[in-house]
């Protein structure tokens, strides 16, 4: 093992350009104050990230997926990760509705791309594409490539997951470089992504569990069973 994150830890493999990906149950919010262990959330997320990886793959985007290697682990191409996350919101929800004093389910005119600074001594930061650029966490270049696949990756996720009666709020993508290309890394489960259900509007990600909302197992699985079909 070489790193230990907060829902996943990272092996190394006889090969350098590989690593294994463990799928954990643990699950924090607010940065790490919050903490607990969802039952069977790292096999949960394993699987439904197989299926996005598989779908985005598909569709041209160019992923860190090679393939899923049992219940809790991932073959994933070795990145050097970029320190930005960047979210893509479709409905006002979260942090940017508290932020900008806007009611959560305030539909945007269009897609919204924000970065944050991957910085758990800072709380992850909200930032703008200078700052990463000024501080060389990216290139201008690279901001550009990772706006492109960001948008492109909400167009495929929120018309598939349309399709299954699911409304995709927001989402956080992580990239990375790998022989010199920028490329899709991390996860894509409901600890990264918000997913509404469209009939009920009920939340079927991890505000469940940021919330105390209760049936946060129920929901991972019922977002498995949307996405398996
Ligand atoms: P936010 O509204 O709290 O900024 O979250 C936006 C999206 O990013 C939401 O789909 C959840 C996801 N997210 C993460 O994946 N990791 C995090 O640490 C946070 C705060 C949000």
């Amino acid at each position: 093992m070489f790193y230990e994150g907060k829902a996943k830890k990272l092996y190394s493999t006889a090969d350098p350009d590989l690593v294994i990906a463990y799928f954990k149950d643990d699950a924090t919010a607010f940065n790490g104050k919050k903490k607990d262990t969802i039952e069977d959330k790292g096999v949960m997320n394993n699987r439904m990230s197989e299926l996005f990886f598989t779908l985005l793959e598909k569709n041209g985007v160019k992923t860190h997926f090679v393939r899923r290697l049992n219940d809790r682990e991932m073959l994933c191409k070795r990145l050097q990760i970029i320190p930005v996350e960047t979210v893509v919101r479709n409905i006002v929800a979260g942090s940017m509705a508290k932020r900008l004093g806007r009611e959560e389910g305030e539909p945007l005119p269009h897609p919204i791309v924000e970065y944050y600074y991957k910085s758990d001594a800072l709380d992850d930061p909200l930032i703008i594409g200078e700052h990463a650029i000024a501080f060389g966490w990216a290139t201008a270049a690279e901001l550009k490539q990772v706006d492109e696949m960001a948008l492109k990756v909400n167009s495929i996720l929120k018309r598939f997951l349309d399709e299954r009666g699911v409304i995709l709020v927001d989402f956080k993508l992580e990239f990375g470089r790998y022989q010199g290309e920028v490329i899709l890394g991390d996860e894509i489960c409901p600890d990264t992504c918000r997913f509404w259900d469209k009939a009920t509007r009920q939340k079927l990600d991890k505000d469940r569990f940021r919330r105390d909302l209760g049936g946060v197992e129920e929901a991972y699985h019922e977002m498995l069973r949307r996405v398996e079909i």
